[in-house]
């Protein structure tokens, strides 16, 4: 009887293991706050740090404009580069590129 608690109680202690560590593991997910705090330093310059653009030919986010694409098309533009807007490949990973692209999307009004 004692054993067969133990298991039940070793199930339990996985279970809640798997919940408490488990989201942190998806390196999808978006850290909406990180991605603020980049755009401000990286990108509020050019685009304003509400999304409506500071400096000539940059897009307002504020009324989508380049917004209606996905993350993908997004994350591929600000790696590279465009024009007048520098590449951010080695300045910024992948990942916080994500988080500002998630920011980006609250700007939308
Ligand atoms: C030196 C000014 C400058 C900086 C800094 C800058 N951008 Fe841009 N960005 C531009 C300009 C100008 C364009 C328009 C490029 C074009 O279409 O010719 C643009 C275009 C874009 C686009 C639209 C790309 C597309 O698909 O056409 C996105 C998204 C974007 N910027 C995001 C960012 C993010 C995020 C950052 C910061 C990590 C950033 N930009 C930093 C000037 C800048």
């Amino acid at each position: 009887m004692i054993k067969k608690q133990m298991v039940m109680l070793s199930h339990c202690v996985t279970v809640m293991v798997l919940c408490a560590f488990g989201p942190a593991r998806l390196a999808v997910a978006a850290d909406i706050n990180k991605g603020g705090q980049l755009y401000g330093l990286h990108c509020a310059n050019c685009h304003g740090a509400s999304g409506v653009p500071v400096m000539g030919g940059a897009p307002n986010f504020q009324r989508s404009e380049k917004l209606l694409q996905p993350d993908t098309l997004l994350l591929a533009a600000i790696r590279g580069g465009k024009n007048a807007m520098p590449a951010y490949v080695g300045i910024l990973r992948d990942q916080e590129i994500i988080d500002v692209i998630a920011h980006l999307r609250t700007l939308q009004r």
